[in-house]
């Protein structure tokens, strides 16, 4: 039995987290760089509540850097890294979904070291550079999916490059995640199920790559269970208080399952698919994937993908886990095609050689190691709608 594990964020969770930010954010120094999306923090609220906090607490000086957009670019790290390199800021502040805290994250690696955000994404020969220093971070999610406010990973896209990678690394933690619900209260419908959805897939890949970890299985056993339960219900019902509050329960403790077992090919096919088209949000790429590579990989893990079916409400058979996936797709909304978000056909083959040249390191660990045909067959299958 393996069990390894290293927790280094202070968590906070509950209605009202999000209002102690002032409170540890004295720990840090004075004056804080808020990095979120342009517009929606600012319309719901969150933003306000932060200021105040931190204004309650003594800490007046801060900027707002607002330019973190879905699928986020190293220009936007670099260019938050230069301010607060030029400001002197003390520590940061990610508010948002899983762009906003990737990309604070990766601030504080990129404006603690030399070089800038590309040079520590990992390709599968590791990173250009290794960071050594960083900058006190504290996330405050605002979507319940990524994760990122728990774990190591920043991801990251290189527009010229047409390149989506992840910075992995223990610098790479924030400091403390204020995990909040009321803040999700306001997200759309499409919004929480994409996000929702990343988290589902977070806790199937975990669950059932050939990476051992028996704590970190047991974190993705009970996401799994919370997320069949509760997303169709926050999905419908926005302001359903309970069903929010697993939701972000969930989706921290999926996070953490892909801290200590990290991912597999659904991740490492959706990467390319939303840096050659930053219009698909995250979740929905791996909506679209999900259930060919489920099939594809069933074989792999019998045993784990029966526990899935089981988990989600099915039969405990492995085949069963495909069919929970598109009753749970098929319940948010999100049963789709690549066709249908608007892959073009002829992009397959370079989509397929992108996953090798990028994630091959994924291909060990999934359930079943994939050739190239089998990865170019998997998106023809996806485009088509095929299963
Ligand atoms: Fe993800």
């Amino acid at each position: 039995m393996v069990v390894n594990f290293y927790r280094p964020v202070e968590v906070f969770f509950g209605e009202g987290a999000a209002d102690k930010v002032g409170e540890v954010a004295r720990r840090f120094g004075f004056k804080a760089l808020i990095v979120t999306g342009r517009e929606s923090t600012k319309m719901t609220g969150a933003l306000d509540r932060v200021v105040k906090s931190l204004n309650s607490h003594g800490i007046q000086e801060y900027l707002v850097f607002n330019e973190v957009v879905p699928n986020p670019t190293d220009k936007v790290v670099n260019k938050g890294a230069e301010i607060a390199v030029e400001e002197k800021v003390d520590f940061i502040i990610g508010l948002g979904g899983g762009s906003a805290l990737d990309v604070a994250k990766a601030i504080s690696i990129v404006s603690s070291n030399e070089g800038s955000a590309w040079d520590y994404v990992k390709y599968p020969e590791g990173p250009r550079l290794i960071p050594y220093l960083n900058r006190p971070v504290i996330c405050i999610p605002t979507t319940a999916g990524t994760g990122s406010e728990v774990n190591r990973y920043s991801v990251i896209t290189n527009e010229i490059r047409k390149e989506k990678l992840v910075i992995s690394h223990s610098l790479n933690y924030p400091k403390v995640a204020l995990i909040d619900p009321t803040l999700t209260y306001t997200m759309p419908r499409d919004l929480t199920a994409v996000t929702g959805f990343d988290a589902l897939t977070h806790a199937l890949e975990s669950l059932t790559n050939r990476v051992e970890n028996f704590m970190a299985e047991e974190y993705a056993v009970r996401a799994i269970q919370l997320i069949a339960k509760w997303l169709p219900v926050a999905v419908e019902e926005p302001e359903n208080r309970e069903a929010r509050r697993w939701m972000s329960y969930a989706a921290m403790i999926a996070g953490i399952a892909i801290d200590h077992m990290g991912v597999a090919l659904i991740h490492a096919m959706e990467h390319p698919v939303s840096a050659h088209y930053p219009h698909v949000a995250h979740g929905e790429g791996l909506a679209i994937l999900a259930p060919y590579v489920t099939e594809f990989n069933l074989k792999g893990n019998p045993k784990k993908y029966a526990l899935f079916a089981r988990l989600m409400g099915y039969e405990e058979k492995p085949e069963r886990a495909v069919d929970a996936l598109i009753d749970m797709l098929e319940k948010i909304g999100l049963l789709k095609t690549l066709k249908d978000v608007g892959v073009e056909e002829d992009k397959i083959d370079r989509l397929t050689e992108d996953v090798y040249m990028l994630s091959r390191h994924s291909f060990t660990v999934n359930p079943v190691e994939p050739t190239l045909d089998d990865v170019r067959d998997l998106y023809q299958k996806a485009y088509e709608g095929r299963i």
